[in-house]
């Protein structure tokens, strides 16, 4: 772990304009700094930095946040990495807390699993580097496969020993519990005996997104038929077959700039085709994708190329597993090599250039390749020929873009020679079967006919809620602490007990305004992570009696830190859409006005009340005979409060 005192100190050097300013070309804009978005192609710059609040905002993808927020979506860091890139640009010393015996101890099951992987991954990695068995068997295996010594040393390739237990001996001596050699499926128990899984093999340690040893394939080195090639850790607490995709780690950030993925089948052809230059490119390890692993490349990119083996006997029991990358709206397009030639043979041969004219050039969009190999395969037979336009269609039905549909339907058309209203039909009617199994699941609630009408009320209702609150905390961040005087309308009895509406003036801090007005009612955000946030900055005004937006905006969840950009930035989208439509400029808004505050609040209490009103009318149908007398007169107390209000937001008008 990062020590809190380097975070601090990385946070107060670091100038998000500086950082941002390596990959993006600003422009001084009024305060702030402009440029094109670096997560979108657009012509007209839509990005703003603001160096005083020390955060951005990408108006066309909707990101923002503060430095560490930027790194983690551009260069696809995770939080550490993201702290240890800024500590090196301003040349601060990255402090890790030392960990004791004890702690070590205490740390949880995980993360022991993690530290034994990561102690695994070294000792291999030794043991191929540093011994003379390693050398001479292991190492020499991957120069003769055409590793570099770079390539090895960049994926922590490694050689477990021929011997029985080399490497279990070696961890428990080290301090390492039996427990999580096994749990990680290092270590094999048997009979009061211990074995190393991976003995005798080359190590092909495998990592998640952010770079942590997750688990490893290990290949034999001999020709023994009967003992599988590869060997691959067990399933466990860290290691979710399903969920990972070897090389990820190496290749995200290639993914994102060259906006495409290669998927391979193993672990050599990723290996192979790094060395050569193609870095986008991650595998399946052998195994049927699964949606998991093609969600950690929908972050990164819409667009996959899937890469077949020249001599591919499973190309046909592959392509319904694509029909699962279509289902997440991505692009897929698939690209054989020749025969006898796999990805890692073909980057061996090749320079970078011809790999890439190669994959250019033959690589085709999936639904087409599908429909032509089918179609062919179908020939002459007319009722293999139907299957297949059923099939074809079962792949387009899973595309969620309509457009997108239609485009297929034509071209299949086209290639498989039928007429463009039979697949239609066919279309329409698994369509049809689709949303029918959809509403029978949501039907089952028992107040059927109720249920129609609502989902427009709740939505519309919820909308307004949320932007109330929301512009509670907008207040707060940008007014909190200003001092001014708030007019207000409020009931007082006269001589004759008759209430009345007077205007009442008082001095006080935005802040404290609103935090005793909402107190007063009770009143709580329905919005979980704005009543998160408005604690928070209450919190920090209490205390501090002072907000500072580029200190308070890093102690934040990302989630947290990204809403407050983009509320903190509302004024300058503004701004800049006027601009960009009409050529207007506009000043923007930045002096208090007591009445918005006001008004602000009102207006959430008119709303919180009418939907206490709602909410007592509605049990009131339900507990007809029980509590009905009770529930009635609350109703009527509402009623009036809401009127009260109601008049008050009049007044103030
Ligand atoms: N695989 C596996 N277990 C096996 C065989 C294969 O887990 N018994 C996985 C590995 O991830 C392997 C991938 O499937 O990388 C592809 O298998 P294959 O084509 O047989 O291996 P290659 O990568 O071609 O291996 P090599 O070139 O080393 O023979
Ligand atoms: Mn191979």
């Amino acid at each position: 772990m990062i020590q809190k005192s380097t975070i601090d100190q990385v946070f107060d050097a670091a100038r998000v304009e500086e950082v941002i300013g390596d990959f993006v070309q600003l422009k001084k804009s009024g305060s702030n700094y402009k440029g094109l978005s670096p997560f979108t192609d657009e012509r007209s710059p839509s990005f703003m930095v603001s160096p005083v609040k020390q955060i951005w905002k990408d108006f066309s993808s909707g990101k923002g946040g503060n430095v560490v927020a930027f790194l983690m979506e551009h260069e696809h860091f995770n939080y550490p990495e993201a702290i240890k890139y800024l500590a090196k640009k301003y040349g601060i010393e990255v402090e890790e807390t030392e960990q004791t015996d004890e702690q070590k101890q205490q740390a949880d099951e995980r993360e022991s699993m993690y530290l034994v992987s990561e102690f695994a991954k070294e000792f291999f990695q030794k043991k191929l580097l540093k011994t003379e068995q390693g050398k001479a068997i292991a190492l020499s295996y991957f120069k003769e496969r055409g590793f570099t010594n770079a390539t090895i040393e960049k994926f922590d390739l490694g050689y477990s020993p021929d011997v029985w237990d080399a490497f279990t001996e070696e961890a428990l001596k080290k301090g390492y519990k039996l427990e999580f050699l096994e749990k990680t499926g290092l270590t094999i128990v048997k009979e009061q005996k211990k074995f190393d899984r991976f003995k005798g093999r080359v190590m092909f340690p495998i990592h998640s997104m952010s770079g942590r040893t997750l688990g490893f394939g290990g290949r034999i080195l001999t020709n023994d038929k009967k003992a599988a090639k590869y060997l691959n850790s067990p399933e466990s607490d860290i290691y979710h077959k399903s969920k990972v995709l070897y090389g990820i780690y190496y290749a995200k950030q290639s993914i994102a700039k060259e906006d495409n993925c290669y998927l391979v089948e193993g672990y050599t052809d990723v290996i192979q085709m790094h060395q050569s230059g193609v870095e986008n490119v991650v595998a399946s390890s052998g195994t049927a994708l699964t949606s998991d692993q093609i969600r950690l490349i929908n972050r990164l990119t819409k667009n996959i190329t899937v890469l077949f083996d020249g001599d591919a006997a499973g190309l046909r029991a592959s392509l319904r597993g694509i029909d699962l990358i279509l289902e997440q709206g991505m692009n897929v397009k698939v690209c054989t090599f020749p025969e006898g030639e796999d990805p890692d043979s073909f980057a061996k041969a090749n320079t970078k250039e011809e790999i890439e004219e190669y994959l250019a050039k033959n690589s085709k969009d999936f639904i087409s390749f599908k429909a032509s190999l089918l179609v062919n395969e179908a020939k002459g037979d007319p009722i293999k020929k139907a299957e297949v336009v059923r099939d074809m269609v079962n792949s387009i039905a899973k595309i969620p873009d309509q457009i997108q549909q239609e485009i297929y339907l034509k071209e299949c058309t086209r290639i498989m020679d039928v007429s463009e209203d039979v697949l239609y039909s066919s279309l329409a009617q698994i369509n049809a079967k689709n949303t029918k199994g959809g509403t029978e699941k949501s039907s089952q609630s028992p107040r059927n006919f109720e249920v129609i009408k609502q989902p427009k009320e709740v939505k519309s209702k919820v909308n307004r809620q949320f932007e109330l609150e929301r512009n509670i905390i907008s207040l707060l961040l940008r007014y909190g602490k200003e001092q001014d005087e708030f007019e207000e309308y409020v009931y007082r009895e006269d001589q004759d007990n008759n209430l009345e509406l007077v205007l009442e003036k008082h001095e006080a801090k935005v802040y404290e305004k609103i935090f005793l007005d909402l107190q007063e009612d009770e009143i709580e955000f329905t919005n979980e992570s704005f009543k998160l946030l408005y604690e928070k900055i209450i919190y920090e005004f209490n205390i501090k009696s002072d907000l500072k937006i580029e200190t308070f905006i890093n102690e934040l969840t990302p989630d947290q830190a990204s809403e407050i950009t983009a509320i903190l930035m509302a004024e300058e989208k503004n701004i800049l859409h006027r601009w960009v439509d009409q050529d207007i400029f506009v000043k923007p808004k930045t002096e208090l006005e007591a009445r918005e505050v006001s008004d602000t609040i009102l207006n959430l209490r008119l709303h919180l009340v009418k939907q206490k009103v709602f909410e007592l009318m509605e049990s009131a149908k339900e507990n007809i005979a029980e509590h009905h007398q009770e529930i009635l007169e609350q109703v009527i107390e509402y009623k009036k409060l809401e009127m009260n209000i109601a008049e008050r937001i009049k007044r103030v008008l």
